[in-house]
């Protein structure tokens, strides 16, 4: 008999349910890969080869589509994703000072997850809200004009 650990039922799980709610074809990619990550925190290699074996895409070309996209990732993330905006227009608006502001609190530097699992700091290219830049992205809430001084704040309305 072998045994199942339960990372690999929960993986079997999300893969499964996502192939519920989505036809296996390649049209449906970038959903299915989207709702494994979503309800596993991120895309372990495991998950990326049942999908492959279910879509016949080699897992190689799963891996170069997880890295494209900055919603799907193949290392676990943290709890919550702070995603901060480094294009031009939002670092000529102070950007700089906000981000410092970010990678102070946090004790983190670009793409890392703290070590309690709490957070992941994130940095990426323009998220198309320049007029309101400095941004930050936290989970699905957007802040923006965003001054250094007010990173702590915002960081405690996420709780222990
Ligand atoms: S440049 Fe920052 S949101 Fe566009």
């Amino acid at each position: 008999m072998t045994e199942v650990s339960s990372k690999e039922q929960n993986i079997t799980e999300a893969v499964n349910k996502a192939f519920e709610h989505h036809s296996a074809s390649m049209d449906e990619l970038i959903p299915i890969l989207n709702e494994v990550n979503k309800s596993l925190g991120y895309l372990p290699g495991e998950a990326l080869t049942e999908i492959s074996k279910r879509l016949h895409v080699p897992k190689s070309q799963l891996f170069s589509v997880s890295s494209f996209y900055q919603m799907l990732s193949t290392k676990p993330r943290g709890k919550h994703i702070i995603q901060f905006c480094e294009s031009a227009p939002c670092h000529v608006v102070g950007g700089r000072q906000v981000w410092q502001a970010l990678r102070d609190s946090l004790q983190l530097d670009a793409n890392e997850t703290s070590a309690d699992g709490k957070w992941t700091l994130a940095m990426t290219s323009c998220l198309g809200l320049c007029s309101v830049g400095p941004v930050v992205v936290i989970d699905d809430d957007v802040y923006g004009n965003v001054r250094p001084d007010q990173i702590p704040e915002i960081l405690a309305r996420y709780g222990e």
